[in-house]
C-alpha cells in the first residue's frame, strides 16, 4: 500500500497482537524484522510515540554526521529508518535498516521492549531511550492521530483521554511501555534513559550525558552547532526534520512540530481530568525510582 493508497483507504483498526494493541503497518513485516541482523555498532532509538524521538534522533544523527550533505538532502525518517514500519511498496523500514549506508546505522523504534528483536541484545548494541511525561504525551499523541491517516482516528478528546488511560493506543500502553524500559535498564545496562522534560530544560547538559553514553567527544564548537540546530524552532523550519516532505500527514490538521512545549496537556485536560488522571496514575505508576515532571 503506497502512501498514496493510505490516504484514499479507511484508518487503521488496532487489534490485539502478543499482548499489545497495534495496527497492522507494525506488525505485517513481523518476521523479517525479528530476524533482524544488528551490528555490534548499531544505535537502537527506542520511544513510545510522542516522546521525542525525532528529536532525539536528530541529535544522534548530528553528532555522527552533522558534517555530511546527506543533511540538506535526506529526511530524518530516511536518515534514521523506523524499523517496524511497513507501506508496501515502499521499502520496509527493516530494508531501509539493512540498507543504510552509515556507520553507526541509526535506527528507530516504538516496540515495547519485549518486541525488539534479539539480535539488539546478542550484539549488546546501544539504545537510547526517550521518554515523556504522560499527559503531555498523550496530548502530542493525540494531534498526530488527527493529522496522521496511517494511524486510527482519534475520536473525541474524552474518549481518547480513556483510551490512553487504558493503554488502548498503537504500540501499547505507554505505563507499561516507559516502566519495561525502565527495568530492562537494571540487566541490559547499554540503554541510556532519557527525558524530554530534562532536553528541554537544558539541552545541552543532556547532550553532554548523550555524547558521554555514546563514547563521542565533540569539539565545543561542534556540541554548540548541535545544540543550536535542534532547537525547536530550528527544527520545525528544516523541511529534512519537521515531516513536511510526507504524504500521509495533514498538516492543515495539525503539524508534526506542533508546540514542543512541556505542560501544553494544561490546555487539553479540564481539572476533573487531571484528577481522573492522577488518581489512576498512582494506581500504575508504582515503582518510585521513575519520576515525570509535568512542568519545568
Ligand atoms: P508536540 O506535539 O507536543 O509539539 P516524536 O518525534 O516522538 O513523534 O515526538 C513529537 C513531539 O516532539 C512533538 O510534540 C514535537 O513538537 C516534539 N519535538 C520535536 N522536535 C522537538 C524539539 N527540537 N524541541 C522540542 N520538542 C520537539
Amino acid at each position: 500500500m503506497s502512501f498514496y493508497q493510505v490516504k484514499e483507504s479507511p484508518r487503521p483498526e488496532l487489534f490485539d497482537f502478543h499482548g499489545v494493541p497495534m495496527s497492522h503497518f507494525f506488525t505485517d513485516n513481523w518476521e523479517n524484522i525479528q530476524n533482524f541482523q544488528a551490528r555490534p555498532d548499531d544505535i537502537l532509538i527506542a520511544t513510545y510515540p510522542k516522546a521525542g524521538t525525532t528529536w532525539a534522533s536528530y541529535i544522534l544523527d548530528l553528532l555522527y554526521f552533522g558534517q555530511q550533505e546527506r543533511q540538506t538532502s535526506v529526511p530524518i525518517y530516511d536518515r534514521v529508518p523506523f524499523l517496524e514500519a511497513f507501506f508496501p511498496p515502499h521499502h520496509s523500514g527493516k530494508d531501509r535498516a539493512d540498507n543504510l549506508p552509515t556507520s553507526p546505522r541509526l535506527i528507530k523504534t516504538h516496540f515495547p521492549v519485549q518486541f525488539v528483536p534479539k539480535s539488539f541484545w546478542e550484539q549488546n548494541c546501544r539504545m537510547v531511550y526517550v521518554a515523556r511525561n504522560a499527559k503531555d504525551n498523550m496530548v502530542s499523541y493525540f494531534h498526530f492521530d488527527r493529522m496522521n491517516l496511517a494511524q486510527p482516528e482519534p475520536g473525541e478528546w474524552s474518549n481518547f483521554f480513556q483510551r490512553f488511560m487504558e493503554g488502548k493506543m498503537v504500540f501499547g500502553s505507554w505505563y507499561d511501555h516507559v516502566n519495561d524500559w525502565w527495568k530492562k535498564k537494571e540487566s541490559y545496562p547499554k540503554i541510556h534513559y532519557m527525558f524530554y522534560e530534562d532536553m528541554i530544560e537544558n539541552t545541552g547538559r543532556e547532550i553532554d550525558k548523550l555524547c558521554s553514553f555514546l563514547g563521542l567527544s565533540p569539539s565545543a564548537e561542534d556540541k554548540m552547532k548541535v545544540t543550536e540546530g535542534v532547537q525547536f524552532d530550528n527544527m520545525k523550519k528544516d523541511d529534512m526534520a519537521n515531516y513536511s516532505t510526507n504524504p500521509v500527514m495533514d498538516f492543515k490538521i495539525s503539524p508534526f512540530m506542533r508546540k514542543g512545549k512541556v505542560g501544553d496537556w494544561k490546555n487539553h485536560f479540564t481539572v476533573a481530568q487531571s484528577e481522573q488522571f492522577d488518581e489512576d496514575y498512582k494506581k500504575k505508576m508504582k515503582d518510585a525510582t521513575l519520576q515525570f515532571r509535568t512542568e519545568v
